[in-house]
Formats: structure tokens, sequence, C-alpha cells
């Protein structure tokens, strides 16, 4: 098959590779003409483990090219996907679909014979009814299926998570379309993927549900571990409790200091916009997205909590800047929250993590970026630990508090045990632990 890529970021770049990888040839197409120009010398423009050589692998055998027009690889493809942003549009919240629909016309005036044209992006139910008028309106001629494609990887994980997803989600009710969407993902039927198709509709619907439901998921246990605070309980071991009921799983139980990340602030609450716009207002996730903005905020709190309820002038070590690990993304991570509200209390922060630093630095002015995560300790009041990187799993906790000016911990992800911090000479605070 043959298949171009409209947009090479995040989900772009991981699809348009593990495509490749199936034995697709694929072109990633970005309007970035210096994100492409990297790319060609082999320079990843985010971090994600084991993309470099993926893509160095895939290019090498001759499956794998970037571009920055999408004429001739649209015209030739089998199937052309549309991986571009849909950012929270200022001001309401509804996604902002302009990207998406800006390439839809670029696609429109170059498609050549029958061509599935495949929005990967997350978008609001109705989107693909939009894309085709668009399509239609432009080229009456043409001779075009579109399809929803959702994507569920997760950044960090993203290339095992295309590979050997849970399930394939394809909304089209059109048999030429499922052929092409079925050549595809051929190599997932190995491993018995389950490829559900459904209509295009529902399809846009099951990504906003899942992504609300798992929202929802974390936020319920960061008000019981608030809760298991008030009452001397573990939220680690409430967490256990339940999640082994296999009607709840264990998964996403993992309480910390609210969600952030690319998707599930902007995709709940245009789940919450779309919702409201249809009448039938989704009450749960409304709440879910009240919650966790009160919590990101609160979390300052907690820390100026452990300093004795003073942070003017106390010097504070934050480890781990970006949402979760294993990823450089900062979009709406929990820092954006919490370091600028200790700065508005007076507090000097210095930060170090390991891939987020050079994004962060654009976010947030004012924070002293250090060179690991002792160096985040020197001459602190607190340290914070807001992102659980494995190299902040294992630190020298004895070199920790012999660097800090006073030892006291804020441990936002539950990475170390009460008991032995305590027994290590550390006043220790954590999510959701008496
Ligand atoms: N990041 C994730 O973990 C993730 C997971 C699942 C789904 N999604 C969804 O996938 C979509 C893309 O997300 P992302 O994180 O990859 O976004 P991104 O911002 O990393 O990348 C989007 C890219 O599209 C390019 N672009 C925009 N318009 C273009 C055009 N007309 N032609 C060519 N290139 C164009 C931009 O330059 C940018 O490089 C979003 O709808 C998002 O919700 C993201």
């Amino acid at each position: 098959m043959r298949v171009a890529m409209i947009g090479t970021g995040y989900v772009g770049l991981v699809s348009g590779a593990c495509f490749a990888d199936f034995g697709h040839e694929v072109t990633c197409i970005d309007k970035d003409a210096s994100k492409i120009e990297r790319l060609r010398q082999g320079v990843m423009p985010i971090y994600e483990p084991g993309l470099d050589q993926l893509v160095a692998h895939n290019v090498r055998d001759g499956r794998l090219f970037f571009a920055t027009e999408a004429d001739e690889a649209v015209r030739e493809a089998d199937a052309v996907f549309i991986a571009v942003g849909t950012p929270s549009r200022r001001g309401d919240g509804h996604a902002d679909l302009s990207y998406v629909y800006g390439a839809a016309e670029e696609i429109a005036d170059l498609i050549d014979g029958f061509t599935v044209l495949v929005t990967k992006s997350t978008v609001p139910v109705g989107t693909g009814d939009e894309i085709e008028r668009i399509v239609k309106r432009r080229r009456p001629d043409a001779d075009v299926a579109v399809v929803s494609n959702p994507e569920f990887l997760r950044e960090g994980a993203a290339i095992n998570d295309f590979k050997r997803p849970d399930r394939v989600v394809v909304g089209t009710e059109d048999a030429r379309a499922q052929e092409v969407m079925t050549a595809l993902y051929r190599p997932l039927y190995l491993n018995a993927t389950p490829i559900l198709f459904t209509s295009r509709r529902t399809s846009e619907l099951i990504k906003y549900a899942a992504n609300g439901f798992l929202a929802m998921k974390i936020t319920f246990i960061n008000e019981m571990a608030d809760l298991c605070e008030a009452m001397g309980a573990d939220v680690q071991q409430v967490a256990r409790g339940i999640g082994l009921d296999n009607r709840i799983g264990s998964k996403f139980l993992h309480a910390g200091p609210g969600y952030g990340g690319s998707c599930f602030p902007k995709d709940t609450l245009a789940l919450v916009r779309t919702a409201a716009d249809a009448g039938r207002p989704v009450r749960l996730v409304e709440t879910t997205v009240a919650v966790n903005d009160a919590r990101k905020k609160a979390m300052a709190h907690k820390v100026s909590e452990a300093l004795g309820g003073q942070v003017e002038g106390k010097r504070i070590g934050i480890l781990g800047l970006t949402f979760k690990p294993d990823t450089d993304d900062m979009r709406d991570s929990p820092a954006l929250d919490i370091v600028p509200a200790l700065q508005a209390a007076g507090a000097k922060v210095q930060a170090y993590d390991p891939e987020g630093m050079k994004e962060a630095a654009r976010l947030l002015p004012e924070v002293t970026f250090l060179d690991g995560p002792y160096e985040a300790a020197e001459d602190a009041d607190a340290l914070v630990i807001l992102t659980e990187w494995n190299a902040f799993r294992a630190l020298d906790l004895d070199r920790i508090k012999m660097l800090m000016n006073t030892p006291i911990v804020v441990d936002l992800r539950n990475v170390y045990d009460p008991e032995e911090m305590r027994e290590a000479g550390f006043t220790y605070a954590s999510i959701g632990r008496a």
C-alpha cells in the first residue's frame, strides 16, 4: 500500500514509521520545513524511545520518505491520513479543526483515482461528514472514501502501542475502504488484534469516550487519595484492592498531581462542549475537568504545607517537568500550573528533567535548569518529584539529604516509601498516604 501522512508530529511520525515497518511505502508530510529537513538528516523532532532506530531502518530500506509538499505522495496514495493537531480553540474549548479542514482542502485538490482519506487526528463527531463535504465541493469528480481511524497510542510507549494495540477502530461503511484499511493493518491480524469496524460517527465518538473515561478514572483515584489522607488510609492499597476486580482493572489507578498532556485536557473539554451543544451534557466528564483543574492548582499548596506554609524566599528543587516520563512533551503538564504558582508565592525554582528542559525553558521563565537530580537538590529547602522518570527512582538519598538545605521531599508520584524516607531522615509528603 502507498500511504501519505499529512502532519508529522507525534502521531503522524510514529504512525508513518510503523506503517513503513509493516511493509507499506509511506511519505510523511509536514508544513514545518525545518522539521522535515532534520528528519531527512536523521534527527528526531520529538523524544520517543526507539523512534530514531525505527525511522532510520525504514528510511534505509526505502519505505519511508519525508516531504514538505503533499502533491506527488497524495496523488499516488491508496490512503491519505490526516494527523494534524486539533488543539483546544481559544475561548470556548471546542476542538480547533482549522488544521484538519485546511489539510482536507489541500488533499482534495490532489487526489487521483480511488483514495481512502483517513482521519487519525482526534476530531469531534461529524468532522468526517464535513471533510467529505469539503472534498466533494472542491472535487465533485473525486472517488474518495472518508474514514475515521482514531489513534490510541500513548507517548513514551508509542511504537509498542501502535504495533501491538488493544484494538484498532475503523469508522467506515464503504466496502472498498474497509478492504484498504484491512490491508494496511494486516500485520496486526497475525497477533489477533481486534479490528472494530463501525460507522464513522461511532468511531469518532469512541476516541472521546475512551479519553473521557480514562480521565475520569484517574480523577476518581485522585479524589480517593485526598480522602485517604483525611482518613488515614493508603491510596495505593485502595487502588490495588479495587484494581484486582476485573470489572475495574488495575491500570490508570495511580494517584498523582492531576492529568495533563497533549490529549486528556483538550479532549475532555471538547467532549464536554460537543455534548452540551447536542443537549446531552456529560456531567461526569464536566466534573472531571473541574476537579482536575482544581487539583493541579492545589499541588502548589501541598508543597507550601510541607514547608510549614512559608514559600517566600525558599529554594525549591523540581525533579521532572514533562506530563509523564519518556517524552519531552510539556503540553498541559501539571508543572505548568505548579511551578508558576510556587514562583508567584515567592519561591526560587531550580529544576531538572531528562528530556523536557528545552521545551520547558520556553514555557517556564525564571526557572534555573540544572544538569541532574543532585544539582536540582543542591541548597534546596524542598525537593518535589513531579514526574516519575526512572532516573528518579533510585536516588542516593544520603547524598540528596547532604546537598539539601532542609531535607523535605514532596513526592507527587509516590515513587518512594514513606517509612524508608522517614528512616532516611526526610520530612516526606506524598499523595494519599497518611
Ligand atoms: N500526541 C498523542 O499522544 C496523541 C495520541 C492520540 C491521538 N492524538 C491526536 O492526533 C492529532 C495529532 O497530534 P500530535 O500530538 O501528533 O500533534 P503535533 O502538534 O505533534 O503534530 C501536528 C503536525 O501537523 C503539522 N501540520 C499542520 N497542518 C498541516 C498541513 N496542512 N500539512 C502538513 N502538516 C501540517 C504541524 O506542523 C505539526 O508538525 C491530534 O488530533 C491529537 O489529539 C495525539
